[in-house]
């Protein structure tokens, strides 16, 4: 018998064996998993390492930490360096298009490291898989890949590896879409005392440049219940900061039985005894509400800090970016929160060289910035992506004016920044103490409540509480500061 044949019997028994409820299923696959690395580290006589790079925002940070979960509890252990890995799972967004090159960059490099360790296993998941060009290429081009799958499938994570491990096949699987919400799997956090949760799942906005709705899929809200659920275990645990991860926030409880709005969800969450700070991301402006507004203002424990995108200072190009709202509706809305919230900290995104982007549109989102005085915003070219309707759109803008203007724009958001940052030179604050500093030896680093970092001289056993630090300078978009 060839050993692929023997190797296939042996993934056929897992398989005839493997209990069908969701999570009783895939805690059978970790018990395979955990069997696997025991015998392979007798074999190679050491541990088997893993390690995950995460590319995009919150949402893939999260599912990062449920697959590391999922590794830890089947024994490995992670690893700092590709070199030194088993298993390296690159974790992609396709958000924009320099996202993707990224990725195919590396995976040459990748398959060099395979070429010296062939028993290497090289997985691709998130966003990027859930297109199917990049599936071909991925076929086509990559073959040295083992395993492939996507956002929808990823609490499937431990039997799809082990398929991978006893076949000797490109392993594929990547749903369309899904309308399961699978919880309680392992999952391991990168900080002990701050947290992402998941409040919802997906896009139903469909922003015309945006491709996060073909790759999350439609909006879906987790029960109430199972959030603070989740957020009584994190504090049992230690935590004392958390996320609520959402690509629109503003719209929880869409589509639930329960009739639930996300300020009432925050309400309920700035309650429970033991959270000392809690943020939220993203709000769209076209649904932020009155009532939000005020339970951030009432709770002391919500962070004082609003993330929320303009995109765009003109109305013509919110109109074609099918945002639902106009420039003047957005000025109004962060007047309204400023009243009621004096020193909330406001940050944006904004998109440059959207099709169809004139100078004196381009101008207008210039004047929104020197109005509106975010204390930070990320600026971004527009990357045309496959399948968006703006990138059949006639007129899209070239490279050398965007870059101009997208210059342009970062000086101005740059000097304002920094100028807002000023201003809390000279007090104290309190600050979350999050890491030692990478640069410098003996300095840790912490955060403020609107987000922004302070580096200090401390010592590394303060990780993780919180402490007043003074600011005695001000580097732009960081401080230097004294522990009180
Ligand atoms: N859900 C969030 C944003 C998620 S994507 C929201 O609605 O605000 C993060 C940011 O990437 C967006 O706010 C947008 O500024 C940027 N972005 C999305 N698609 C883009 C594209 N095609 N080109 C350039 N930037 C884009
Ligand atoms: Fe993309 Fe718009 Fe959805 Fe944000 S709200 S993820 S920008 S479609
Ligand atoms: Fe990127 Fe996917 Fe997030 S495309 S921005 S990782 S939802």
């Amino acid at each position: 018998m060839s050993k692929k044949l023997i190797v296939n019997k042996i993934l056929y028994d897992i398989l005839e064996n493997a209990p069908e409820e969701e999570i009783t299923r895939q805690e059978y696959f970790i018990e395979q998993l955990k069997e696997y690395v025991a015998t392979k580290e007798k074999v190679l006589n050491r541990k088997l390492k893993y390690i995950i790079n995460t590319f995009g925002c919150q949402m893939n940070a999260r599912d990062s930490e449920k697959i590391s979960g999922i590794l830890e509890s089947a024994g490995f252990m992670p690893s700092d360096d590709e070199k030194h890995a088993d298993f390296v799972l690159y974790n992609t967004c396709t958000v924009r298009e320099n996202a993707n090159n990224k990725v195919y960059g590396r995976l040459g490099y990748l398959n060099s490291l395979k070429q010296k360790n062939p028993d290497m296993i090289i997985a691709l998941c998130g966003c990027m898989m859930q297109e199917e060009n990049v599936r071909e290429k991925i076929k086509t081009t990559y073959r040295f890949v083992d395993l492939v799958f996507g956002t929808h499938n990823i609490f499937k994570f431990a039997e799809l590896l082990v398929s991978s491990i006893y076949t000797n096949k490109q392993v594929m699987e990547v749903w369309d879409k899904t309308d399961k919400i699978v919880e309680e799997l392992p999952i391991v956090r990168k900080y002990s005392y701050k947290s992402g949760v998941n409040i919802m799942f997906g896009c139903d906005n469909f922003c015309s440049y945006c491709i996060v709705p073909y790759v999350r899929g439609r909006e879906r809200s987790r029960k109430s219940e199972d959030i603070i659920n989740e957020i009584k275990k994190l504090i049992s645990d230690g935590v004392t900061e958390i996320m609520l991860l959402g690509q629109n926030v503003n719209s929880y409880g869409k589509g639930l039985d329960e009739k639930i709005t996300f300020a009432e969800l925050l309400d309920r969450i700035a309650k429970i005894e033991g959270l000392k700070r809690i943020r939220f991301m993203t709000s769209h402006p076209k649904d932020l509400s009155d009532e939000l507004i005020d339970v951030i203002a009432k709770h002391d424990n919500i962070c004082k800090h609003f993330h929320l995108p303009v995109q765009s200072g003109s109305t013509r190009v919110l109109t074609e970016m099918n945002r639902h709202y106009t420039r003047e509706q957005y000025l109004a809305l962060v007047d309204k929160i400023r009243a009621k919230i004096p020193n909330i900290a406001l940050t944006t995104d904004i998109i440059v060289g959207f099709p169809g982007e004139t100078e004196e549109e381009f101008e207008e989102t210039l004047d929104l910035v020197k109005r509106v005085r975010y204390d930070s915003a990320f600026t971004f070219i527009y990357s045309k992506r496959t399948g968006t309707r703006a990138a059949l759109m006639e007129d899209q803008i070239p490279e050398d004016v965007v870059s101009k203007r997208f210059d342009r724009l970062l000086k101005e958001v740059q000097k304002i920044s920094e100028e807002k940052a000023k201003e809390l030179t000279g007090k104290t604050v309190e600050v979350l103490i999050e890491e030692e500093n990478e640069k410098e030896e003996g300095f840790l680093t912490g955060r403020l409540e609107n987000n922004s970092v302070v580096h200090f001289k401390g010592d590394k056993t303060l990780i993780g509480s919180y402490k007043n630090v003074h600011l005695d300078e001000c580097k732009g978009f960081y401080y230097i500061g004294t522990l009180q």
